[in-house]
């Protein structure tokens, strides 16, 4: 399949870029063959053709590229990934496209099931024609099933108790960010909410539902599950088809606590949208822009917290402690072979 694009890509622009399709062949292999060896080999080399027909799909040009539908839980650095995928896009002229899917509010009708219309506008952005490469998102897992469209899911969590806690000081006091639109509105459906100032620890003990209800408690299990109605009943139900869905669907899945780690796993995966992550991350230039992604105030909890907390995020610690031993046995695998493998030029 590679050989023949080589030549049609020799036959209409000659040999400069050739030379680079050439390149590309053996970055191919090599990717591969990697790939192989820790069992996602079939993914990835779908999705490799999957590129091609996207390409015939929407008359792209864009080579070396697939979708990447980033999808995580707030308040556990998926900002940073986007912004990272950003900056390097940028700084290498690679052209990634990417886009985010924050307040899908404006177009959300009346009495409409988020299980009608989040999948809906989520495929519509992965099937757009502006090809894009990079999709970021809070909302939870949507199936694509096995067309040839669909795209590579990558995901990162955190410590369940460490994410609620930043998530509500996170609704009080945003971050230090610069107020985007989406940020600007966010704020406005916060004031609604009239927010008490509150601490976590007050909130947790006047048992406030905010922080002890349902939705705090089974929010990671629910963002992996999707929006099936059998996502809303028993947690044990729950909970497995999450594990599924990722053992499934999912490329990788990172945790926060290892951020360095999951940067070095992407820049494997995938060395386009990810290329140098590791060496632009840890520039002067991004830590600046990754500080303005910090929530602005964040008390530490009491213990008398956690004790309340620990138990009502049982099923979250599961699915997370599930996704640290996936992402240890990735991780183990990709770095080790890493080194066999030369970076990435474009
Ligand atoms: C990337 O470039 C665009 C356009 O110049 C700019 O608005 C944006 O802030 C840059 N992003 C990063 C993360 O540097
Ligand atoms: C939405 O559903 C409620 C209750 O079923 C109904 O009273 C209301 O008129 C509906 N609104 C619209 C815009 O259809
Ligand atoms: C995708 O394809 C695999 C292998 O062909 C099959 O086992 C699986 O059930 C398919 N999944 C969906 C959602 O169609
Ligand atoms: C909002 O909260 C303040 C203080 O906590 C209270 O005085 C006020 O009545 C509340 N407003 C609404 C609409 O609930
Ligand atoms: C990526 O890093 C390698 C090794 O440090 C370097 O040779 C290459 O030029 C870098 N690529 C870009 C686009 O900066």
């Amino acid at each position: 399949m590679f050989t023949k694009r080589g030549i049609c890509v020799v036959m209409i622009t000659g040999f400069f870029v050739f030379c680079l399709t050439i390149f590309h062949l053996d970055e191919n292999h090599e990717q591969n063959s990697l790939l192989s060896s820790i069992g996602i080999y079939d993914r990835y080399s779908s999705v490799r053709s999957k590129l091609s027909f996207r390409r015939q799909y929407t008359g792209s040009t864009q080579d070396s590229s697939c979708v990447v539908l980033f999808s995580a839980p707030q308040k556990c650095a998926g900002r940073t990934i986007y912004e990272l995928v950003e900056y390097i896009s940028n700084l290498t002229r690679s052209a990634v496209t990417r886009d985010s899917i924050m307040n899908i509010d404006s177009v959300w009708p009346p009495n409409v099931s988020a299980a009608d219309i989040v999948p809906r506008i989520v495929r519509e952005r992965v099937h757009t024609s502006q090809p894009l490469d990079f999709i970021y998102t809070h909302l939870s897992f949507v199936e694509f099933g096995n067309d040839s469209l669909s795209p590579s899911y990558v995901s990162i969590v955190r410590d369940p108790f460490e994410r609620a806690r930043s998530f509500y000081y996170f609704k009080r006091y945003g971050d230090t960010m610069q107020m985007t639109e989406d940020a600007k509105l966010w704020r406005q459906r916060m004031e609604k909410m009239n927010l008490s100032k509150d601490s976590y620890d007050d909130c947790v003990m006047s048992q406030r539902l905010e922080c002890v209800g349902e939705r705090s408690q089974f929010e990671l299990i629910r963002h992996f599950c999707g929006y099936s109605e059998e996502c809303y009943r028993k947690p044990e139900t729950v909970l497995e088809i999450a594990k599924r869905n990722i053992e499934n669907h999912y490329a990788i899945v990172g945790i926060t606590e290892e951020f360095d780690d999951f940067l070095s796993c992407l820049e494997v995966l995938f060395p386009v949208h990810f290329n140098n992550a590791s060496k632009f991350y840890n520039t002067e230039t991004f830590k600046k822009i990754v500080y303005s992604t910090r929530t602005k105030i964040k008390l530490p909890a009491s213990s008398a917290t956690k004790n309340i907390m620990l138990p009502k995020l049982k099923y979250e610690y599961e699915l997370y402690y599930f996704i640290k031993q996936r992402f240890y046995d990735f991780k183990e695998k990709i770095l080790n072979e890493k080194r066999k493998i030369a970076p990435y030029r474009p």
